[in-house]
C-alpha cells in the first residue's frame, strides 16, 4: 500500500536522482584527485632521477657507489627523504648501486623498460608484490655524448597515495549513502506535509460519496495546487447539492401536481357510485372526470417534455419557419378562449421574420405565451401579440404584452422556475401547473434564443422572446 502512494514514489525519485548525482560526484573526485595525486608523485621521482642524473655525470664511469648515492642525495634533499628508492643500472641493465634503504631487494627491470631507456624515453610503472604496498618506479636513462651510459630508477612506494585513496572512498561510501538517507527521510516528510491536505479531500469525498452532500473541505490556502483544487471541489459539490435538491422538488412537485387532479376523480367516482342515478348526472360526472384527465394528461405531457429535453434527448426539428404566419394561426386559434374571456386579443407583424427551428415547439412557445396573457387579464382588457424582425441585429423577437395582474418585482426571476405560479390557491381553478414558462425558456434557449420579462403589478406584463434571424 505505502510503496503504491504518490510520497513514496516522490522520495524515491528524489532520492535516486540525488544518488546519481551524488555517486558521480564523488567518482569524479576520487578519479581527479587519484590522477593528480600519481601525477604528483611521478613528477617527484621524476625530478629526483634527474637531480641524480646530472649529479653524477658518469653514474657507473667512476663507479658511483651506494654510499655516493645517499651522499648525493643528502647534499640535494637535506636529509634522505624516506620511502624513496634508488637503483643504478649500467647500459646493459645489471644493477650497479642501490641505495641503502633496498638492502639486498632489487627493484625489477623489465626488457620492455630497458628497450625504452635504450630508445632514451623515460618509463614509469607500478610494480606490486614488493611489500604491502605497489611501487611506482620511473626509468630515466642517462645519455651521455649521445649514447647511453646507464639507469637510473627511483622508485617510491604508493602507501601515502593509496591510503589517501582509500580514505576518500571510505567517506564517500559512509558520507553518500548517509546522506541518501537523511534526504529520504526529509523528503519523505516533505511530501507527506504537501499531500497531507490530499489526505482531507480524500476523506471529505468519502463522506460526500455516502451521501451526505452538506459537507465542504475546509481550506488553509486558497492560492495554491492542493487549494485551487479543493474550492474546484467544493463548488462541484455545491452545483451537485443544488441540482439534486431541484430534482427532489422537481418530484415532489410533481407527485404533488398530479395527486389534486387524482383525489377529484376519485372524489367523483365514488359520488356517482354511491347510489343509482339517472343518465343526465352520470353524463355530468363523466365530463367532469374528462376534464380532471385532460389536466393530468397535460402535466403529464409537460413533465414529458421538460424531462427529455434535461436529458438532451429532445431531437430538434430544423426547418425554415415563419415566425409571423406561426403567430398568425396561434393568434387565430385563441379568438375563441379571449372573446370568452372578454379579452381583446391583437396582432401585429412588422418585417422579416423568419428563423430556423422547431415549428411545433416554436408554436407551442407562442401559444403559452398568449394563453398566459389571456388568462391573466381581466375582463375588458388587452392582449397584444407582436412579431418584428431586426435586421441590424439579425433577430426575430415575439412580444406579448397584457394589462393583466402583472408580476411583483420579487416574483419576476421566478416565474420561469418549474412549477412556480404566483398565487396557487387562487389560480387552481384557471388550470394552470406553472409549467409553462420553463417549457418556454427551455423552446428559447434551445433556438439561441432568450426569453425575459418586464411587469409592474395591476399595469399588465411583457413577455420578450428573441430568436437569431435565419440568414
Ligand atoms: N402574463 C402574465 N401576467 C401575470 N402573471 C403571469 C403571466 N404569465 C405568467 N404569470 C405568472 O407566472 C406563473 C407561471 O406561469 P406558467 O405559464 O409557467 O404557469 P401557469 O400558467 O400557471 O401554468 P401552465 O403550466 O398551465 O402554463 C403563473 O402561475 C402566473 O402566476
Ligand atoms: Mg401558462
Amino acid at each position: 500500500m505505502f510503496f503504491k502512494t504518490i510520497k513514496f514514489k516522490l522520495t524515491l525519485w528524489y532520492v535516486v536522482i540525488l544518488g546519481i548525482i551524488l555517486s558521480s560526484f564523488a567518482l569524479f573526485l576520487y578519479v581527479t584527485l587519484a590522477d593528480s595525486l600519481y601525477r604528483g608523485l611521478d613528477n617527484k621521482i621524476k625530478t629526483m632521477a634527474e637531480v641524480i642524473a646530472s649529479s653524477v655525470r658518469s653514474p657507473l664511469g667512476g663507479g658511483p657507489s651506494i654510499t655516493d648515492i645517499d651522499r648525493i642525495m643528502t647534499e640535494h634533499f637535506g636529509i634522505r627523504p624516506l620511502g624513496r628508492f634508488i637503483q643504478v643500472l649500467d647500459e646493459s641493465g645489471r644493477v650497479g648501486g642501490r641505495s641503502t634503504n633496498l638492502r639486498n631487494v632489487k627493484i625489477p627491470v623489465s626488457v620492455q623498460t630497458l628497450k625504452e631507456a635504450a630508445r632514451g624515453r623515460v618509463t614509469f610503472e607500478t610494480i606490486k608484490g614488493m611489500g604491502e604496498y605497489p611501487l611506482r618506479v620511473v626509468t630515466l636513462p642517462v645519455i651521455e655524448n649521445g649514447r647511453m651510459a646507464g639507469i637510473i630508477q627511483v622508485g617510491s612506494s604508493l602507501e601515502g597515495v593509496e591510503e589517501a585513496l582509500h580514505q576518500l572512498l571510505l567517506i564517500m561510501l559512509i558520507a553518500v549513502p548517509a546522506a541518501l538517507l537523511v534526504t529520504s527521510l526529509g523528503g519523505l516528510f516533505l511530501a507527506n506535509k504537501a499531500l497531507r491536505p490530499v489526505d482531507g479531500i480524500t476523506q471529505i469525498a468519502r463522506r460526500i460519496g455516502s451521501g451526505d452532500l452538506s459537507q465542504r473541505i475546509r481550506i488553509k490556502r486558497v492560492n495554491d495546487e492542493i487549494g485551487r483544487l479543493a474550492s474546484t471541489f467544493n463548488e462541484m459539490i455545491a452545483k451537485l447539492q443544488e441540482s439534486f435538491r431541484q430534482v427532489k422538488r422537481f418530484t415532489a412537485d410533481a407527485s404533488h401536481e398530479l395527486k389534486t387532479p387524482l383525489t377529484i376523480l376519485r372524489g367523483e367516482v365514488e359520488v356517482g357510485l354511491k347510489k343509482k342515478r339517472n343518465l343526465g348526472e352520470y353524463r355530468q360526472i363523466l365530463a367532469s372526470n374528462l376534464e380532471e384527465i385532460d389536466r393530468m394528461s397535460r402535466i403529464v405531457d409537460d413533465l414529458l417534455t421538460l424531462s427529455r429535453a434535461d436529458m438532451g434527448e429532445f431531437k430538434l426539428e430544423r426547418e425554415e419557419v415563419d415566425l409571423s404566419c406561426l403567430a398568425r394561426e396561434v393568434w387565430e386559434d385563441l379568438q375563441l378562449l379571449a372573446q370568452e374571456k372578454g379579452v381583446h386579443l391583437q396582432y401585429m407583424n412588422d418585417g422579416f421574420s423568419k428563423v430556423e427551428g422547431d415549428p411545433l415547439l416554436l408554436r407551442q412557445l407562442i401559444l403559452n405565451l398568449v394563453e398566459n396573457g389571456v388568462k391573466y387579464t381581466p375582463s375588458g382588457g388587452e392582449v397584444e401579440l407582436r412579431v418584428r424582425g431586426s435586421l441590424e441585429k439579425k433577430t426575430v423577437i415575439i412580444q406579448v404584452s397584457d394589462t393583466g395582474v402583472g408580476i411583483d418585482q420579487e416574483d419576476l426571476e421566478r416565474v420561469f422556475d418549474r412549477f412556480f405560479r404566483v398565487d396557487k390557491a387562487r389560480l387552481r381553478k384557471t388550470g394552470g401547473t406553472g409549467l409553462g414558462l420553463s417549457i418556454c425558456r427551455w423552446i428559447a434557449q434551445a433556438h439561441q434564443g432568450q426569453i425575459g420579462v418586464e411587469s409592474l403589478p395591476e399595469k399588465g406584463s411583457t413577455f420578450t422572446v428573441t430568436i437569431p434571424m435565419k440568414d
